[in-house]
């Protein structure tokens, strides 16, 4: 049994882990901590979760203690490096939900994020929870930087391609739509449901923070073709759909490709490989990512469904949480006796 902090605990993707973790057969007891809300009840600030968890205070981020085993943290870009040294330094586990850790060197950090990293030697110590990818080994690490939301949907449709075909692959166009909750809670004029209701809009083109993360990773398996990667807002308060379209140099069938998909998720709890393109509402809600895959000639064009909230970001914390202490990965997540492996 272990304690849990989950710090930005009010906002969309804290509310997702106050649920899992008060469901979760070995989460003996969490604290909520966050800023503004902090010394509000937890029902009158989520009335929706009265009857589905227990009613609790929420405290402060200054009255932060190192009383727990495990802290969440799910705070703006920039405010995890107040906290992770310490807790690092107190021997307490971290996962990161935010952007703060994720990249290998600050100066890419100091790019993207735009706020200079106080805690550079972290980077190196950390890894990188794509907790659907097989190789990952969680042992001897205390920081996991949990992936953005793009970059999990991203990774988890072309890394298998990338491992296997590197040398093959001339670009990579990757077109991605997500709903407004990916902002997190804080308003702003162009989420307000009076400029999203029945409009789809680019936004950030060729210039958004998720691009070198994505980059990093394919990068340490042998990527270094052409990538393009453009996001759009979707009139949906959830989801993310991504249509990722390969060119090779030479013609493949389409038997070799769903061999190599199959073989790196065989073993995979939450990754379904479709054989039909995925629709959002089959994912939203839960931490599953649908992919399907199709082959034509030197083409190869991938769909890709996720949840973000919760595969993007929350159901992944967990997942990464279960792996961490040696747990069945679908702890807390999934009823596995209803998961049914095969391509459908
Ligand atoms: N939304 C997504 O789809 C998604 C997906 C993947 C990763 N992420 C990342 O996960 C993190 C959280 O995202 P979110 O969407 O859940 O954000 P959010 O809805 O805006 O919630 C932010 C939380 O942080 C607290 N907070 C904000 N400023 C604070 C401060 N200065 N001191 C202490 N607490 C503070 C807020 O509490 P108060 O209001 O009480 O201050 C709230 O609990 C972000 O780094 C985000 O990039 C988000």
């Amino acid at each position: 049994m272990i304690s849990v902090g989950i710090i930005g605990g009010t906002g969309y993707t804290g509310k997702k882990l106050i649920q899992y973790c008060s469901s979760h057969p070995f989460v003996d007891d969490y604290k909520i901590y966050s800023g503004k809300s902090a010394g509000e009840n937890l029902y009158d600030y989520f009335p929706g979760l009265v009857g589905l968890i227990n009613n609790t205070k929420i405290n402060s981020v200054n009255d932060l203690s190192y009383e727990h085993d495990l802290y969440f943290i799910a705070l703006p870009h920039g405010e995890s490096l107040n906290y992770v040294p310490s807790l690092i330094a107190n021997g307490k586990y971290v996962i990161d939900l935010g952007g703060d850790y994720r990249l290998d060197v600050d100066k890419l950090y100091e790019q993207s994020y735009k706020y200079s990293h106080t805690s550079p030697d972290l980077l190196k110590t950390k890894i990188y929870g794509l907790a659907d990818y097989p190789e990952i080994n969680y042992e001897d690490f205390k920081l996991v930087a949990n992936p953005g939301c793009y970059p999990t949907a991203v990774l988890l449709s072309l890394l298998p391609l990338v491992e296997n075909l590197s040398e093959k692959i001339l670009t990579v166009s990757c077109i991605a739509y997500s709903g407004t909750s990916g902002a997190g809670k804080k308003a702003t004029t162009e989420l307000m449901l009076s400029e999203m209701d029945g409009n789809v809009k680019a936004y950030k083109v060729n210039g958004h923070q998720h691009e070198p993360e994505i980059l990093q990773q394919l990068a340490k398996k042998g990527f270094n073709s052409s990538f393009s990667f453009t996001t759009h807002l979707l009139p949906v308060a959830t989801g993310i759909y991504l249509t990722t379209s390969v060119h090779l140099t030479e013609a493949i069938h389409s038997e070799e490709v769903n061999e190599i998909y199959n073989d790196v998720y065989k073993n995979s709890s939450f990754i379904r490989l479709r054989n039909t393109p995925p629709e959002l509402k089959w994912v939203v809600d839960t931490n599953f990512c649908d992919i399907n895959v199709t082959v034509k000639d030197k083409v190869i064009i991938i769909t890709t469904a996720i949840d973000n909230l919760i595969k993007g970001a929350s159901g992944q914390a967990v997942q990464n949480m279960n792996k961490i202490f040696g747990w069945d990965e679908t702890l807390g997540i999934l009823n596995k006796e209803i998961k049914d492996a095969a391509v459908y």
